[in-house]
Protein backbone atom coordinates (compact mmCIF):
# COMPACT_ATOMS: atom_id res chain seq x y z
CA UNK A 1 0.00 0.00 0.00
CA UNK A 2 1.27 3.55 -1.03
CA UNK A 3 2.02 5.66 2.00
CA UNK A 4 0.67 9.01 1.33
CA UNK A 5 1.80 9.84 -1.90
CA UNK A 6 1.70 13.03 -3.40
CA UNK A 7 -1.64 12.82 -6.00
CA UNK A 8 0.37 13.51 -8.96
CA UNK A 9 1.80 10.48 -7.80
CA UNK A 10 -1.69 8.95 -9.26
CA UNK A 11 -1.81 7.70 -12.69
CA UNK A 12 -5.32 8.22 -13.09
CA UNK A 13 -5.30 6.74 -17.19
CA UNK A 14 -3.59 3.41 -15.39
CA UNK A 15 -5.98 3.15 -12.42
CA UNK A 16 -9.07 3.78 -15.39
CA UNK A 17 -7.32 0.61 -17.22
CA UNK A 18 -6.79 -1.41 -13.95
CA UNK A 19 -10.54 -0.86 -12.98
CA UNK A 20 -11.83 -0.89 -16.62
CA UNK A 21 -15.81 -1.98 -16.22
CA UNK A 22 -14.81 -3.10 -12.24
CA UNK A 23 -17.42 -3.34 -9.96
CA UNK A 24 -18.14 -0.31 -7.50
CA UNK A 25 -17.39 -2.55 -4.64
CA UNK A 26 -13.59 -3.56 -6.18
CA UNK A 27 -13.05 0.23 -6.70
CA UNK A 28 -14.66 1.25 -3.37
CA UNK A 29 -12.39 -1.56 -1.41
CA UNK A 30 -9.20 -0.39 -3.09
CA UNK A 31 -9.54 3.53 -2.03
CA UNK A 32 -10.77 2.78 1.06
CA UNK A 33 -7.37 0.80 1.51
CA UNK A 34 -5.62 3.53 -0.06
CA UNK A 35 -6.99 6.43 1.76
CA UNK A 36 -8.81 5.09 4.72
CA UNK A 37 -9.87 8.50 6.55
CA UNK A 38 -9.03 10.80 3.84
CA UNK A 39 -11.89 9.48 1.43
CA UNK A 40 -15.27 10.86 2.16
CA UNK A 41 -18.50 10.36 -0.25
CA UNK A 42 -20.21 13.10 -1.60
CA UNK A 43 -24.07 12.01 -0.55
CA UNK A 44 -27.38 13.62 -1.92
CA UNK A 45 -29.42 10.89 -1.06
CA UNK A 46 -29.99 10.62 -4.72
CA UNK A 47 -30.81 6.81 -5.50
CA UNK A 48 -26.75 7.01 -7.22
CA UNK A 49 -25.68 8.15 -3.58
CA UNK A 50 -28.11 5.51 -1.59
CA UNK A 51 -26.53 3.10 -3.38
CA UNK A 52 -22.74 3.97 -2.92
CA UNK A 53 -24.05 4.48 0.60
CA UNK A 54 -24.92 1.17 1.02
CA UNK A 55 -21.52 -0.37 -0.62
CA UNK A 56 -19.42 1.93 1.26
CA UNK A 57 -20.87 1.05 4.58
CA UNK A 58 -21.02 -2.72 4.01
CA UNK A 59 -17.32 -2.54 3.50
CA UNK A 60 -16.29 -0.05 6.42
CA UNK A 61 -17.62 0.28 9.88
CA UNK A 62 -17.37 4.26 10.11
CA UNK A 63 -17.33 5.67 6.28
CA UNK A 64 -16.72 9.45 6.08
CA UNK A 65 -20.15 10.92 3.93
CA UNK A 66 -20.98 14.46 3.64
CA UNK A 67 -24.18 16.79 2.98
CA UNK A 68 -24.35 19.85 1.27
CA UNK A 69 -27.81 21.35 2.99
CA UNK A 70 -28.24 24.21 0.44
CA UNK A 71 -31.18 25.31 3.38
CA UNK A 72 -33.52 24.31 0.00
CA UNK A 73 -33.82 20.64 -0.62
CA UNK A 74 -36.84 18.84 -0.52
CA UNK A 75 -38.47 17.85 2.48
CA UNK A 76 -38.34 14.38 1.67
CA UNK A 77 -34.33 14.60 1.21
CA UNK A 78 -34.22 15.58 4.92
CA UNK A 79 -36.45 12.64 5.57
CA UNK A 80 -33.82 10.35 3.99
CA UNK A 81 -30.99 11.82 6.26
CA UNK A 82 -33.16 11.13 9.00
CA UNK A 83 -33.65 7.42 8.32
CA UNK A 84 -30.26 6.39 6.91
CA UNK A 85 -28.35 7.96 9.83
CA UNK A 86 -30.91 5.52 11.83
CA UNK A 87 -30.03 3.04 9.26
CA UNK A 88 -26.35 3.10 9.02
CA UNK A 89 -25.55 4.78 12.18
CA UNK A 90 -23.04 7.20 10.72
CA UNK A 91 -23.19 10.69 11.69
CA UNK A 92 -23.21 12.35 8.61
CA UNK A 93 -20.94 15.75 7.87
CA UNK A 94 -23.24 18.39 6.90
CA UNK A 95 -21.98 21.44 5.25
CA UNK A 96 -24.47 24.44 5.68
CA UNK A 97 -24.03 27.98 3.30
CA UNK A 98 -22.11 30.80 5.10
CA UNK A 99 -24.74 32.86 7.02
CA UNK A 100 -23.70 36.14 5.73
CA UNK A 101 -23.54 35.58 2.45
CA UNK A 102 -27.14 33.89 2.40
CA UNK A 103 -28.07 37.00 4.50
CA UNK A 104 -26.89 39.04 1.71
CA UNK A 105 -28.71 37.28 -1.45
CA UNK A 106 -31.84 36.78 0.28
CA UNK A 107 -31.78 40.62 1.25
CA UNK A 108 -30.11 42.25 -1.87
CA UNK A 109 -32.28 39.77 -4.96
CA UNK A 110 -34.84 37.71 -2.40
CA UNK A 111 -35.55 34.54 -2.38
CA UNK A 112 -36.15 33.53 -6.15
CA UNK A 113 -33.18 35.39 -7.69
CA UNK A 114 -32.29 32.06 -9.67
CA UNK A 115 -35.25 32.40 -12.08
CA UNK A 116 -33.80 35.44 -12.78
CA UNK A 117 -31.11 34.85 -14.95
CA UNK A 118 -28.54 32.15 -15.55
CA UNK A 119 -25.70 34.34 -13.42
CA UNK A 120 -27.95 34.70 -10.95
CA UNK A 121 -28.64 30.94 -10.64
CA UNK A 122 -25.13 30.22 -10.36
CA UNK A 123 -24.50 33.06 -7.66
CA UNK A 124 -27.23 30.98 -5.79
CA UNK A 125 -25.68 27.42 -6.37
CA UNK A 126 -22.28 29.08 -5.35
CA UNK A 127 -22.59 30.78 -2.13
CA UNK A 128 -25.53 27.41 -1.45
CA UNK A 129 -23.36 24.62 -2.57
CA UNK A 130 -20.26 24.92 -4.78
CA UNK A 131 -18.74 26.69 -1.36
CA UNK A 132 -19.72 24.23 0.86
CA UNK A 133 -17.72 21.41 -1.06
CA UNK A 134 -14.76 23.36 -1.01
CA UNK A 135 -14.77 23.30 2.58
CA UNK A 136 -15.79 19.21 2.72
CA UNK A 137 -12.87 18.69 0.61
CA UNK A 138 -10.27 20.70 2.35
CA UNK A 139 -8.83 18.21 4.19
CA UNK A 140 -9.07 14.51 2.34
CA UNK A 141 -7.31 12.67 -0.73
CA UNK A 142 -10.24 11.62 -2.46
CA UNK A 143 -13.89 11.86 -2.92
CA UNK A 144 -16.33 9.58 -4.25
CA UNK A 145 -19.31 10.44 -6.66
CA UNK A 146 -22.45 8.91 -8.18
CA UNK A 147 -22.01 10.90 -10.81
CA UNK A 148 -23.42 8.59 -14.28
CA UNK A 149 -22.23 8.91 -18.10
CA UNK A 150 -25.73 8.00 -19.09
CA UNK A 151 -27.61 10.88 -17.00
CA UNK A 152 -26.68 13.53 -19.46
CA UNK A 153 -24.68 14.44 -22.83
CA UNK A 154 -22.33 16.95 -20.11
CA UNK A 155 -21.76 13.36 -18.54
CA UNK A 156 -20.62 11.23 -20.97
CA UNK A 157 -17.28 11.34 -20.84
CA UNK A 158 -17.09 11.31 -16.83
CA UNK A 159 -13.88 9.15 -16.50
CA UNK A 160 -14.05 6.74 -13.07
CA UNK A 161 -11.00 8.06 -11.90
CA UNK A 162 -10.03 11.77 -12.15
CA UNK A 163 -7.70 14.16 -10.48
CA UNK A 164 -10.51 17.00 -9.64
CA UNK A 165 -8.14 20.16 -10.54
CA UNK A 166 -10.84 22.72 -9.00
CA UNK A 167 -10.22 21.07 -5.49
CA UNK A 168 -6.25 20.97 -4.90
CA UNK A 169 -5.96 18.34 -7.43
CA UNK A 170 -6.91 15.63 -5.03
CA UNK A 171 -8.19 12.19 -7.00
CA UNK A 172 -12.14 11.83 -7.62
CA UNK A 173 -13.68 8.88 -7.97
CA UNK A 174 -16.96 7.84 -9.74
CA UNK A 175 -17.46 4.63 -9.40
CA UNK A 176 -20.90 4.04 -11.27
CA UNK A 177 -19.90 6.01 -14.15
CA UNK A 178 -21.25 2.96 -16.28
CA UNK A 179 -24.28 2.08 -14.76
CA UNK A 180 -27.48 2.89 -15.99
CA UNK A 181 -30.85 4.29 -14.29
CA UNK A 182 -31.98 0.50 -14.10
CA UNK A 183 -28.59 -0.24 -12.57
CA UNK A 184 -29.35 1.74 -10.03
CA UNK A 185 -32.99 0.94 -9.66
CA UNK A 186 -32.46 -2.57 -9.74
CA UNK A 187 -29.34 -2.42 -6.74
CA UNK A 188 -32.02 -0.68 -4.33
CA UNK A 189 -34.84 -3.47 -5.36
CA UNK A 190 -32.27 -6.27 -4.88
CA UNK A 191 -30.92 -4.70 -0.94
CA UNK A 192 -34.03 -3.49 -0.62
CA UNK A 193 -32.60 -0.05 0.42
CA UNK A 194 -33.93 3.25 1.52
CA UNK A 195 -35.20 4.97 -2.11
CA UNK A 196 -35.80 8.80 -1.79
CA UNK A 197 -39.62 8.76 -1.72
CA UNK A 198 -39.24 11.55 -5.32
CA UNK A 199 -37.95 8.74 -7.16
CA UNK A 200 -41.68 7.35 -7.60
CA UNK A 201 -43.53 10.67 -8.12
CA UNK A 202 -41.02 11.36 -11.79
CA UNK A 203 -38.06 12.87 -10.21
CA UNK A 204 -34.80 10.97 -11.24
CA UNK A 205 -32.54 13.63 -10.24
CA UNK A 206 -33.00 15.34 -7.44
CA UNK A 207 -31.72 18.82 -6.20
CA UNK A 208 -33.07 21.96 -4.52
CA UNK A 209 -36.93 22.29 -4.05
CA UNK A 210 -37.56 25.30 -5.93
CA UNK A 211 -34.89 23.99 -8.91
CA UNK A 212 -36.15 20.78 -9.13
CA UNK A 213 -39.19 19.47 -10.71
CA UNK A 214 -40.76 16.18 -12.23
CA UNK A 215 -39.83 14.85 -15.64
CA UNK A 216 -42.51 13.77 -18.44
CA UNK A 217 -42.16 10.18 -20.20
CA UNK A 218 -39.00 10.53 -22.67
CA UNK A 219 -37.60 13.70 -21.30
CA UNK A 220 -33.77 13.86 -20.23
CA UNK A 221 -33.10 12.29 -16.67
CA UNK A 222 -31.84 15.61 -15.83
CA UNK A 223 -34.59 17.31 -17.40
CA UNK A 224 -36.23 18.59 -14.38
CA UNK A 225 -33.12 20.02 -12.70
CA UNK A 226 -33.18 23.89 -13.24
CA UNK A 227 -36.22 23.29 -16.43
CA UNK A 228 -36.27 27.25 -16.85
CA UNK A 229 -33.12 27.23 -18.31
CA UNK A 230 -31.61 25.83 -21.90
CA UNK A 231 -27.79 25.82 -21.19
CA UNK A 232 -25.96 22.80 -19.48
CA UNK A 233 -27.65 21.58 -16.25
CA UNK A 234 -24.93 22.27 -14.03
CA UNK A 235 -24.21 23.64 -10.79
CA UNK A 236 -20.60 23.68 -10.65
CA UNK A 237 -19.91 20.74 -8.10
CA UNK A 238 -18.09 18.93 -11.27
CA UNK A 239 -17.22 21.81 -13.59
CA UNK A 240 -14.39 19.66 -14.91
CA UNK A 241 -17.27 17.79 -17.44
CA UNK A 242 -18.46 21.00 -18.56
CA UNK A 243 -14.90 22.32 -19.74
CA UNK A 244 -14.64 25.00 -17.49
CA UNK A 245 -11.74 24.21 -15.46
CA UNK A 246 -9.59 22.24 -17.77
S1 LIG B 1 -25.54 18.50 -9.44
O1 LIG B 1 -24.17 19.02 -9.65
O2 LIG B 1 -26.41 18.62 -10.59
O3 LIG B 1 -26.16 18.99 -8.21
P1 LIG B 1 -26.28 15.76 -9.21
O4 LIG B 1 -27.49 16.11 -8.41
O5 LIG B 1 -26.46 15.20 -10.56
O6 LIG B 1 -25.26 16.99 -9.26
O7 LIG B 1 -25.39 14.81 -8.34
C1 LIG B 1 -24.15 14.29 -8.80
C2 LIG B 1 -23.32 13.91 -7.61
O8 LIG B 1 -22.89 15.10 -6.93
C3 LIG B 1 -24.07 13.10 -6.57
O9 LIG B 1 -24.07 11.73 -6.90
C4 LIG B 1 -23.28 13.42 -5.32
O10 LIG B 1 -22.14 12.63 -5.27
C5 LIG B 1 -22.88 14.88 -5.54
N1 LIG B 1 -23.88 15.82 -4.93
C6 LIG B 1 -24.85 16.50 -5.55
N2 LIG B 1 -25.57 17.25 -4.68
C7 LIG B 1 -25.02 17.02 -3.46
C8 LIG B 1 -25.32 17.47 -2.14
N3 LIG B 1 -26.32 18.32 -1.90
N4 LIG B 1 -24.56 17.01 -1.12
C9 LIG B 1 -23.53 16.16 -1.36
N5 LIG B 1 -23.21 15.70 -2.58
C10 LIG B 1 -23.94 16.11 -3.63
FE1 LIG C 1 -29.86 27.88 -5.27
FE2 LIG C 1 -31.41 26.43 -6.91
FE3 LIG C 1 -28.71 26.19 -6.96
FE4 LIG C 1 -30.19 25.24 -4.91
S1 LIG C 1 -30.18 24.52 -7.06
S2 LIG C 1 -28.30 26.34 -4.76
S3 LIG C 1 -31.77 26.85 -4.72
S4 LIG C 1 -29.96 27.99 -7.53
Amino acid sequence: MNQNPLMTDYNVDELNRRFDKAAPESVLEWALDEFQNDLILACSFGPEDTALLDILTGLSDNPRVFVLDTGRLHEATYEMLNSCRTRYGIDFEIYFPEQQKVQALLQNKGPFSFYDSVENRKECCAIRKVDGLGRALGGVRAWITGLRRAQSDARSAVPRFEIDRAHNNILKINPLVDWTYEDVLSYHEQHKIPMHTLINKGYPSIGCEPCTRAIQPGEDLRAGRWWWESSQKECGLHVAHIGSNI
